[in-house]
């Protein structure tokens, strides 16, 4: 696991070339440890994007850090799958409930374990488990799409997180996920995310691996 302290930008393959994905991750290899897939089962969201082949293909070309975004109804019927294709950490959903089974779950197949609350869940339906976390996700859209605005409303849950996350002392990373670029990421940073996953900002920009750059340093000066 990546120091739970440590400012990084996670690019989002979502918005890259899906016809040429280990090109994308050639782009910004050299400029992150971290990368983020989006996985989407066209029942919890209302897309579909890729699942545990396409993450055991990628593998073989990275070394980077595999952060696995699930947006899943069922994601206990294939964690042991995300596992086998080399994911370092999935993230499960807690609108989805049977948190504390997933957890486990994950740990025992010595997964990374996130949740994710997305935009209008509050934070005190992911403070029980705290404790038992590497990650913790705020959504900063609905997900199921790249490239939609920021929401600022999740900024005060943002504060309450690291609030929590501080005054407990604990290793968790605080990951932010959704609408991110220069300008968005400074309220993130300052309100106590230390993880900023960005699709479009990174793979639609004429020079993935400097927007991260940019994104990272702005982040840094406002944390
Ligand atoms: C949204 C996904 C995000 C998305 C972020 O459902 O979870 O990871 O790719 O993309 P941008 O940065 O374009 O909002
Ligand atoms: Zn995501």
């Amino acid at each position: 696991m990546i120091p739970a302290g440590d400012i990084h930008v996670a690019p989002s393959l979502l918005s890259a070339d899906f016809g040429n994905l280990a090109a994308a991750i050639e782009l910004i290899a050299g400029v992150t440890p971290w990368l983020h897939l989006d996985v989407m089962d066209g029942h919890f969201v209302p897309n579909l994007t890729i699942g545990p082949p396409v993450i055991a293909s990628l593998r073989k070309h990275s070394k980077l850090f595999f952060d696995c975004h699930l947006m899943m109804t069922n994601p206990e019927k294939y964690l042991e799958a995300f596992k086998a294709a080399g994911a370092d950490l999935c993230s499960v959903h807690v609108e989805i409930g049977q948190t504390e089974e997933l957890i486990e779950a994950m740990r025992q197949l010595d997964l990374g374990v996130g949740l994710v609350l997305n935009p209008d869940t509050p934070f005190s339906v992911a403070e029980p488990f705290l404790d038992r976390i590497d990650l913790l996700l705020v959504m900063s859209v609905f997900p199921g799409f790249g490239g939609q605005s920021f929401i600022e409303d999740v900024l005060p849950k943002v504060a309450e997180a690291r609030s929590a996350i501080d005054a407990a002392n604990l290793d968790v990373v605080l990951e932010i996920d959704g609408g991110i670029d220069l300008e968005t990421v400074v309220s993130a940073s300052a309100s106590g995310a230390r993880v900023f996953v960005a699709g479009n900002a990174v793979f639609s920009h004429a020079d993935p691996g400097r927007s991260v750059l940019e994104l990272r340093e702005a982040a840094l000066l406002a944390r």
